[in-house]
């Protein structure tokens, strides 16, 4: 897809991070911008910067955990905007105290990782795709998962554990839409270490999965390289180039950095060799890709 003037993209999680990134790069290229997030407040600011800025944007209060929410997100959209070329399924969380053996997780993490992260995903195919299909314009979706969900080993598996899952759905989209000959373009956006404030994921936790005795809290080490680390991460701006980029030349893969090149490699070689694989530690990695 590259005809971007007058269009519209819808963007989950647009209040923040990469989402509000996302936003500000599409409508510098003249599209109107749907700011989707369960943060009312923190859409509304978006919404209200873009039109300061002369770009044509309404925010919508929207959880994306919950189909119905986003099918009147699509409802809402549908009636101000008519149509959707872009849609990027990007809102995400983490839940804290993410370098626990993966029996530790109390279910409520897990619950609430795989209804963001997976089934906000989810919820957003199933309620624009057949609708963009209908339409028959030429249009992109986009699904955020990470670079956490094409490496494995001990550390954040719950988080991993649903952007794998991701990974595999954006694979699937990306068959089906080539097998219909829909003129509807597929990106898996792979984002390596961003300044964002996903490490304060907690603020969004539902209450009613709040496990017993409150979320886990990170180890005081790991709040100081977290807070680092994200501190002289790649900006959230470059990686909306970067998929601005991948959206162009329809490109599947967007990884945003090669700092976890080796990783995916070596698993796939143990899988293919038939043997043991020798797991990275991901905060390792992390910081390396933090130093590029
Ligand atoms: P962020 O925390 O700055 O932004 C996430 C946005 O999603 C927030 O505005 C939040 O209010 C919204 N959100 C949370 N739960 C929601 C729900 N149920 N419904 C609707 N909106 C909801 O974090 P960031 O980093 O911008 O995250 C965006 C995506 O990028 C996520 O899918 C995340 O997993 C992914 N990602 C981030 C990386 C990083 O290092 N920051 C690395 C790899 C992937």
């Amino acid at each position: 897809m590259r005809d971007f003037e007058g269009r519209t993209t819808v963007v989950t999680g647009g209040g923040s991070g990469i989402g509000e990134e996302l936003a500000w790069r599409f409508a510098r290229e003249g599209m109107q911008i749907v700011v989707a997030d369960i943060d009312a407040g923190e859409a509304g600011r978006v919404r209200n910067a873009l039109q300061a800025a002369g770009h044509a944007a309404i925010a919508v209060p929207t959880d994306v955990a919950d189909a119905g929410s986003v099918e009147r997100l699509a409802e809402r959209t549908e009636a101000t905007y008519g149509t959707v070329e872009l849609l990027c399924n990007n809102a995400g969380i983490v839940p804290s105290g993410r370098y626990r053996p993966v029996w530790e997780y109390p279910v409520e993490d897990w619950h609430w990782a795989l209804n963001v992260n997976l089934m906000g995903v989810v919820h957003g195919l199933r309620s624009f795709v057949p609708r963009m299909i209908a339409h028959g314009h030429s249009a992109h979706i986009v699904n955020t998962a990470s670079v956490a969900g094409l490496i494995s080993g001990a550390g954040s598996a719950v988080y991993s554990a649903t952007k794998h899952a991701v990974v595999r759905v954006t694979e699937a989209l990306y068959a089906s839409l080539r097998d219909q000959g829909a003129p509807i373009g597929v990106t898996v956006l792979c984002p390596g270490l961003t300044a964002t404030r996903i490490y304060d994921s907690e603020r969004n936790r539902p209450a009613d999965l709040r496990p017993q005795g409150g979320p886990a809290a990170e180890t005081a080490g790991l709040q100081a390289i977290a807070a680092n680390l994200y501190a002289t991460a790649r900006p959230a701006s470059n990686v909306a180039d970067q998929l601005y980029d991948a959206v162009c030349n329809d490109r599947l893969y967007q990884i945003t950095t090669e700092s976890f090149d080796d990783a995916i490699r070596d698993r796939a070689a143990a899988i293919l060799e038939r043997r043991n694989p020798v797991f990275p530690s991901l905060l390792e990695l992390a910081m390396r890709d933090v130093k590029h």
